[in-house]
């Protein structure tokens, strides 16, 4: 082959190759112009100016998250029973009450379960509990040494010393730092969480595995994906809560990390009864306006995980302009319940100024519902959170979920909730 044809080959493939596509761009300079869409704006061009209008337009955009993005969710028809399968009046030293209650979905032959593990301060009826899933199992999350390790599937994790597709007791208490329960305890609100492999197993396996058959008859482009199994069973899991006297279903913080921050603010969208969204580091598909195309995005997280959104979610990797929503709509189907959006300094993959520019354009949607405009319109320096019925904060360091994180959550939620712990 004659050597211009070999470079021209060598071009053609090079530039229509996935690595060139998905080389993440951390460059402001390079950002495209975009336009994002008006969350104030029905699909008849008419402007939303009431209550009313916004009830319509909110419909418009969660259909479109459901049909573009998450995926829509079958209607259930199985059956759920719940088991307290332990008990602990004094755990953490007396602190706290413990205990780990069991969510069976039966349906036809299918069957598939979930463990909540919950601590509550003695005051618990009127304590805002946390709920949020966790990354690799319960038993990661605590020190406590007799707290149960789930049966499903679990994610290699070499960092925490999970080895196998089995959780084993090397991981216990490897994410406590994540999770600060004496902390919270002591602030007086609960704590409930779930490992999120119980519900779907986070790789790609067709759905066949997880909550998906339960609920599939026929897929199609836009059946739900990962993320939005992950958000159905935080809706289940406060089903569970508004039957549990011991905890007040009224005051429920959604929170999540990362993908699983992704997943709580799915949640809070779908499920109105959650009181208050937490996303931490949640980037792409999360918090992070997608039409930025900073750091990762829409394509390299649909070639990463394909199993994450739905099929219809693909038509726009490296196609983000024809988006017909964006993430600051997101938040905005949250309003007017309180949003709290935080990112990391170095967690540029998850683009710190996408997120902080979603909670700005989130706020007219917010305000026309009563609330104030949110308080800032550049970023914030380090560690000074701008506090309002939209929230968020930049903190220095890595990709994680850390005490001060927490710290910020609480402080924030204990003057929503009006707690005397401050
Ligand atoms: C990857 C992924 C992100 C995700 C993160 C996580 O980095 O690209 O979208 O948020 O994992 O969940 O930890």
């Amino acid at each position: 082959m004659k050597p211009t044809i070999c470079i021209l080959l060598f071009l053609l493939i090079y530039n229509y190759s996935p690595a060139q596509q998905f080389i993440a761009n951390y460059d402001e300079a390079k950002i495209p112009a975009y336009t994002l869409p008006d969350p104030l704006m029905l699909n008849d061009g008419s402007k939303v100016t009431s209550l009313k209008d916004w009830e319509k337009r909110r419909m418009e955009i969660y259909r479109l998250f459901g049909k573009e993005v998450f995926g829509a969710i079958p209607e259930w028809k199985g059956s759920v029973k719940s088991t307290v399968v332990s008990s602990k009046p004094n755990a953490l030293q007396g602190l706290a009450k413990r205990k780990e209650v069991v969510l069976e979905f039966v349906h036809g032959n299918q069957k598939c379960a979930l463990t909540i593990l919950i601590y509550l301060p003695p005051n618990s009826k009127n304590a805002p509990v946390f709920l949020g899933y966790n990354f690799d199992g319960n038993q990661t999350t605590t020190t406590e040494p007799d707290v149960l390790i789930p049966d499903s599937w679990v994610n290699n994790n070499k960092e925490l010393g999970i080895s196998d597709h089995h959780a084993n007791a090397n991981g216990r208490g490897s994410a406590a730092s994540r999770w600060p329960v004496k902390e919270i305890i002591s602030r007086g609100f609960g704590v409930a969480t779930v490992y999120y492999g119980d519900v779907d197993p986070d790789f790609d396996d067709g759905f066949k595995n997880g909550i998906h058959p339960l609920l599939d008859t026929k897929r199609d482009s836009t059946s739900w994906g990962s993320i939005a199994a992950w958000s159905w069973g935080l809706s289940r899991i406060m089903d569970y809560f508004e039957k549990d006297n011991e905890l007040n279903s009224r005051k429920v913080i959604v929170i999540g990390h990362s993908r699983l921050g992704k997943t709580s603010l799915w949640a809070g969208a779908s499920d109105k009864r959650f009181a208050m969204v937490v996303a931490n580091n949640s980037g792409c598909g999360g918090a992070a306006l997608s039409k930025r195309i900073y750091g990762e995005t829409v394509g390299s997280m649909n070639k990463a995980f394909p199993h994450w959104f739905c099929d219809n979610f693909k038509k726009y990797s490296t196609k983000e302009e024809l988006l017909p929503v964006d993430q600051h709509e997101l938040l905005s189907l949250i309003a007017p319940r309180p949003v709290y959006v935080a990112s990391a300094f170095e967690d540029k993959w998850a683009d710190p100024k996408g997120e902080f520019l979603a909670c700005v354009f989130a706020s007219p949607v917010y305000e026309l519902l009563g609330a104030k405009k949110f308080g800032a319109t550049e970023m914030p320096p380090l560690n000074r959170p701008v506090i309002g019925t939209i929230s968020y904060h930049i903190r220095p360091g890595k990709h994680d979920i850390t005490l001060y994180d927490w710290n910020c959550y609480m402080d924030f939620a204990s003057d929503y909730f009006k707690l005397k712990n401050r």
